[in-house]
């Protein structure tokens, strides 16, 4: 939901701030720009589409594409296109600027409307991450003042508004923080004043921020990863907070303009997790990368007796008595996220023996939740920043509950604002289309609800024992499972084209479905659906003929008859069948075209891993359609808008 940075130090600003822009490029892509301050005026360069055309703005080279080439050839395309991002500073000189790349909420993509957005005279400039609500009024007061606008975005506003104060005292911080108390919605703020060269004012406010605090420069970010190359010392800025950043301090000061004293966190990521590493995308990094990531999110968790996982313990929190009389369980998500929930809903009813209602974020902040004392609540949520679910979280915590939250952003608004934080620890997630987050939350719920069972006397001791010796062989399951890449590769090959995909399961393969059916739908931009494959015969199987490819997900063996069945329906109507399951002789033999065989993980812990071949199927299909499943159009991975 579009990125900012900013920049101010001794290095030449351009590069700086484009190499930082490319790695916030998964927040959206249809535009993007720069304001850098030279020697006597800001400087701003923006241009339509992904930041390869504000490179080619700048420097007047055409920026090479890679796609369809060899390994090498990528590897040179890329470095050439790094050297031109270093040439930038050629032509766009200055040691402070702020940069943005786009996702479109008010006004097309276009040049104009792309940030940075300035006063009329040029001398500030704003790049902006959310949306201003009250954006219409505020713009036909300054109208009534004589301001005449040039784009259709709500962010045109700020900077006006913010000269509107300037003019008053001719001080930066003071404008800003006057505009900041007129404004109604979400924002993460960057600014620079032509007549303040030393200093960016950034501020926040239901978007996230961070700023980076570096040797001699310092950084603003809307995430880390854009700033890790200089510096892993980073200050989260909390609600209404605003910080001045010069090249040799950063101050920080809450909305009342009152200083705040903090030490910055420190952060450990590994640098090459926001590389691609050899890999034609992240996507597909991400898909390898995830045994690595189940490990790191499991391992933490189990406790070990003679080499054998004896329990299973977060450090996070006590499953104190809570756990064991709770009446329901409440799992409140977006998106992929909320499909972990829904897999997760079979697994607490299964192994602790207790009601879960799912909710998609979105619906429940504008119902009137009806919360009980007893019930735990869980939000999901990879970015830890959608505006829905920290909505839903906001309103679950002045219902009365205590919410748990399973986020992947340590210093999130989520992670901050939950009473306990279970992390998933699988790195910086930079597709679009989730992956390796979805199945480390799955990893997370499943841990819980397992716990939860043995808490409750619902699980026998010895059941307990076996499925955490199973839990601790799921990343390995997960590699099995990603070495038969080639055979869904051959077959995305052969059915890129159809028109119609249908993902069908029971139980909690009908909830994998409809992750499955998202995947494909996002980067490959397939029609693809899930439904439960009882509900087949009572009015889908309508849309079934010849251009339909359907997929099942068998991994229960009580239900591979049933499945089997659904499949030759499906097939006397021409539609093209693929099945993942552990059986690959049995049942499936003889109708489907092709068996995706996944291990045996046992008691229903297929779940975890059983969407990897669906994630291969959807990459392998955008690819083979000449798209980049890394940034599929109108998507931006963190949606911090509503
Ligand atoms: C799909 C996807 C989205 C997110 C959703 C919630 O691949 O990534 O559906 O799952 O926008 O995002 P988080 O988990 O960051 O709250």
């Amino acid at each position: 939901m579009c990125g900012i940075v900013g920049y101010v130090g001794e290095k030449n600003a351009t590069p700086v701030l484009i190499n930082a822009l490319k790695k916030l490029e998964y927040r959206g892509y249809d535009s993007a720009g720069i304001a850098v301050l030279g020697d006597e005026d800001i400087i701003v360069k923006k241009a339509k589409g992904a930041i390869k055309y504000l490179v080619e703005k700048i420097t007047g080279e055409i920026v090479k594409d890679s796609k369809n080439l060899s390994k090498e050839e990528t590897e040179k395309a890329e470095a050439e296109y790094a050297a031109q991002i270093e040439r930038t500073e050629n032509f766009v000189k200055g040691n402070i600027g702020i940069g943005h790349t786009r996702w479109a909420t008010h006004g097309e993509p276009s040049d104009l409307n792309a940030h940075p957005h300035t006063n009329v005279s040029g001398t500030i400039a704003v790049v902006h991450n959310g949306i201003i609500e009250n954006y219409a009024k505020i713009k036909s007061w300054l109208q009534s003042q004589g301001v005449v606008f040039r784009s259709q975005t709500d962010t045109e506003v700020v900077a006006h508004l913010i000269n509107y104060y300037y003019e008053q005292k001719k001080d930066i911080f003071f404008a800003v923080q006057q505009a900041l108390k007129k404004l109604e919605g979400s924002y993460a703020l960057g600014v620079l004043c032509r007549d303040f060269p030393d200093r960016i004012v950034a501020a926040r406010k239901d978007c996230p921020l961070i700023v980076g605090v570096g040797k001699g420069e310092n950084f603003i970010a809307s995430d880390v990863p854009a700033i890790l190359e200089y510096t892993r010392e980073v200050h989260y800025l909390e609600q209404k907070e605003i910080a001045v950043l010069y090249a040799d301090h950063v101050d920080l000061y809450n909305d009342e303009g009152e200083r705040i004293i903090r030490e910055p966190s420190h952060v450990d990521w590994d640098l090459s997790a926001a590389k691609k590493d050899g890999y034609a995308h992240f996507m597909l990094k991400e898909i390898h990368e995830q045994p690595k990531a189940l490990t790191d999110t499991l391992r933490p968790r189990l406790v070990f007796e003679e080499n054998r996982p004896s329990d299973i313990r977060f450090e996070e929190f006590d499953f104190d008595e809570s756990w064991k009389n709770a009446g329901r369980i409440v799992i409140t998500a977006c998106g992929t996220a909320s499909y972990a929930g829904m897999v997760a809903r079979y697994a607490f009813e299964k192994f602790a023996r207790i009601p879960v209602v799912v909710d998609a974020a979105s619906e429940f902040r504008y119902r009137n939740p009806i919360l009980k004392q007893d019930d735990i609540f869980i939000v999901i949520s990879q970015s830890g920043e959608t505006a829905d679910t920290l909505e839903a979280l906001r309103i679950a915590k002045r219902c009365g509950a205590k919410v748990i939250a399973i986020t992947n952003t340590v210093g999130s608004s989520v992670s901050r604002e939950a009473d306990k934080v279970i992390y998933t620890w699988a790195g910086p997630e930079i597709a679009v289309a989730s992956t390796k987050a979805y199945t480390t939350q799955l990893m997370c719920l499943y841990l819980l609800a397992i716990k939860m069972g043995e808490v409750r006397g619902t699980i026998e001791k010895q059941e307990y024992l076996t499925l955490l010796q199973q839990l601790e062989e799921i990343p390995q399951k997960a590699e099995k499972i990603i070495q038969e890449l080639p055979v869904v590769q051959k077959f995305a090959s052969e059915q890129f084209n159809k028109e119609k995909i249908f993902y069908i399961g029971r139980l909690f393969d009908s909830a994998s479905s409809m992750e499955c059916a998202l995947k494909l739908k996002e980067v490959s931009y397939m029609h693809s659906e899930a439904f439960s494959a009882g509900e087949l015969k009572h009015g889908p199987i309508a849309l079934v003929d010849k251009n339909t490819l359907v997929v099942a997900l068998a991994t229960e063996p009580a239900l591979y008859e049933k499945i089997a069945s659904n499949i030759l329906e499906v097939k006397a109507r021409g539609a093209s069948t693929m099945v993942i399951t552990q059986d690959g002789k049995g049942a499936f033999k003889n109708c489907a075209d092709t068996i995706i065989q996944i291990p045996e993980c046992g008691g229903d812990l297929e779940s975890i891993v059983s969407v990897i071949p669906a994630q291969l199927f959807a990459y392998y299909c955008a690819v083979q359609k000449g798209l980049n499943p890394d940034m599929p159009r109108n998507l931006a991975k963190s949606v911090t808008v509503e």
